[in-house]
């Protein structure tokens, strides 16, 4: 039974409204009372405090659908799935029920309301360590609802653990539920087929508050926070493909089809991010942000522009009234459940508006300066500086440099541009660029420690194993550092300890640690490590950790920021070494113990 976005909006209301939940109003997508975040990224944002033990009004028991902005994906928009506005359904114990109650749940809503089969049906649960033990208890309770145990599947914090949302916080274990989605009869579980299951639902069990130094303390009451990703479940239900295939999307890329005048390479895509970044727009003028250069406004401001960029893909007219006609199919679609949008919409189009007739000033502006700019260039590589002034002098995307100059058969030093544009991250707009990249106001002393930390680890890996190890892959979160490298075996336990000591002593050995500008030439001359292809610009920064005194440790082109001296990452431990392809293995390690204040290196002296 196939069943329309907004009717499955309420089903989920109302199937936890006869459980005994409150159905409470989705909050602001502006946190309220929390900086250190730009946007409500789920449903128990707001919850935080009664999560903590304040009582809230609406009892222990509640439910309610949360509009999340969620940037870090904001690159995935357009393909099947990824969104960065979307609709989470939740429903919440406030040390009330707990797993037994929020599994049995979830279980009869996917099964008995939605009747997904069971077959198509896998979950994850938490594999255990050294701060939370192995979550048996979930899994039992899947088994004994009818999950074959080969659709349960265990896995590490990186994955069955959710939140905190900010730096600190609630948190904990999670089992997550996923829907087949590949080709013919279901194969395994998201552990042995990741991409063939699609997770359509999140049940947390927040019982520890992550301190600031990195530690899980108990809470006072055992939590459950779920979270359902409405988009998804829509797409299930109606069997299309992709999200943007749902109902509640197909008018908005219909208007966008018929005010389409050009056919680009890519035309699925660029019409999937108008329609993701222009409805996020309307719900976050709907809640009081207006474009500008900093914080949310400056996100706001960028995903109006990235929808502006795809629409000229698309030969779409966008010189005031592009942005207002789609926000009409948006409110038209949102309305009926999200009534503030109507009642804002004349607001909500003349923001949009005002925003396209500036960036079309920008654009003119910009593109006399490319046209100026490429006449003076020799060859046909941008340099990474030039790059930079053009956003930085005239607010002119990057990415948009980036076309132009592909339009001009020009290639551009993208790797000058970052380095150009970190040299400039303490000016407000560039800083609300970081925070754009990461979602999160991301100030933390956890991920700098564990950046840090990426670049002993580095070294020490070559000391132990050969000097054919190098930076393959990095991805750091607060949690966890993630680094990818050549070699053709799994590593012994030995040499695993071996690694571990060396940076363990090298925190110990409390190294200085800072960085100075060198050419990619001069980086090679002093041995410094780092990936010498064509992607550094002309001027690059060589972080040294360690000195004359105590031993150079490490020598790597990198861009920062790192901590100001090796002590205050505690103490490291490689979690997991395993294959990440052929020939490359994948380490991931924690840090943990070390002061919660760092100070970050400066630029070597003398
Ligand atoms: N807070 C959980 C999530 O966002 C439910 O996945």
């Amino acid at each position: 039974m196939s069943r329309t976005t907004n009717e499955l909006r309420q089903a989920y209301l109302d199937f936890f409204k006869s459980h005994g939940h409150t159905v409470i109003p989705g909050a602001s997508l502006v946190p309220e009372n929390d900086p250190t975040v730009l946007f409500t990224t789920a449903g128990m944002h707001p919850l935080v405090p009664y999560l903590l033990g304040e009582p809230h009004p609406g009892g222990k028991r509640l439910t309610d659908v949360q509009l999340c902005v969620r940037t870090q994906d904001i690159d995935e928009v357009g393909d099947i799935s990824h969104l960065t506005c979307f609709e989470m359904l939740g429903n919440w114990s406030l040390g009330d029920y707990f797993k037994e109650g929020a599994i049995s749940m979830s279980f009869e809503y996917l099964t008995k309301v939605l009747q997904l089969p069971i077959e198509k049906l896998a979950v994850t649960c938490f594999e255990g360590d050294d701060d939370a033990p192995k979550d048996t208890e979930s899994a039992a309770i899947w088994e004994k609802l009818g999950m074959p145990k080969e659709r349960i599947a265990f896995l590490p914090k990186a994955k069955n653990w959710w939140g905190p949302a900010g730096l600190t916080g609630p948190c904990g274990p999670d089992t997550e539920m996923f829907y087949w989605v590949g080709d013919g009869e279901p194969k395994g579980n998201p552990k042995t087929h990741e991409n063939e299951w699609l997770e359509i639902w999140n049940d947390v069990f927040m019982q520890y508050f992550k301190k600031e130094d990195g530690t899980f303390e108990p809470l006072a009451q055992q939590n459950v926070d779920t979270g359902m990703g409405l988009e998804r479940v829509a797409a299930v239900i109606q069997g299309v493909e992709s999200v943007y295939d749902t109902d509640a999307f197909t008018p908005i890329i219909e208007k966008i089809t018929s005010m389409s005048t050009a056919k680009s390479d890519n035309d699925v895509r660029h019409k999937r991010i108008i329609a993701d970044h222009i409805k996020a727009a309307v719900f976050m003028i709907a809640d009081g942000v207006e474009p500008s250069n900093v914080d949310q406004g400056y996100v706001l401001r960028r995903l109006i522009r990235r929808a502006i960029r795809s629409a000229r893909t698309l030969g779409i007219e966008h010189a005031g009234t592009f942005g207002s006609t789609i926000a009409d199919v948006v409110i038209a679609q949102y309305g009926s459940h999200y009534s503030h949008l109507v009642k804002k919409q004349s607001g909500i189009k003349e923001s949009l508006k005002k925003e396209e007739e500036q960036f079309k000033k920008t654009l003119e502006e910009g593109l006399k300066q490319f046209s100026k700019m490429v006449e003076k260039i020799e060859g046909k590589m941008i340099d990474g500086k030039t790059a930079f002034h053009l956003y930085d002098t005239y607010g002119f995307p990057f990415e948009l440099t980036k076309e132009l100059a592909a339009e001009h058969g020009f290639s551009i030093d993208e790797a000058g541009y970052k380095t150009a544009f970190e040299a400039h991250q303490n000016l407000s707009r560039a800083g609300a660029e970081k925070r754009f990249a990461g979602g999160l106001a991301d100030h933390s002393a956890e991920t700098t420690k564990l950046h840090t930390a990426t670049h002993l680890l580095n070294a020490a890996l070559r000391t132990v194993l050969g000097d054919h190890v190098y930076q393959k892959g990095s991805n750091v979160t607060a949690e966890r550092l993630r680094f990818d490298f050549p070699h053709p075996e799994k590593m012994t336990p030995e040499q695993i300890k071996q690694v571990e000591d060396l940076v363990n002593k090298a925190i110990k050995d409390d190294l200085p640690i800072a960085y100075h500008v060198t050419t990619v030439d001069g980086a090679k001359s002093e041995g410094a490590i780092g990936v010498f292809d064509d992607r550094y610009g002309s001027e690059i920064k060589v972080y040294v950790m360690g000195d004359d005194k105590k031993g150079v440790f490490s020598k790597e082109i990198c861009g920062g920021p790192h901590v100001s001296h090796t002590g205050v990452l505690g103490t490291f431990k490689i979690q997991k070494e395993e294959s990440s392809s052929a020939g490359v293995r994948r380490i991931k390690a924690v840090v943990s113990g070390g002061p919660a204040d760092i100070d970050t290196a400066g630029e070597a002296q003398g």
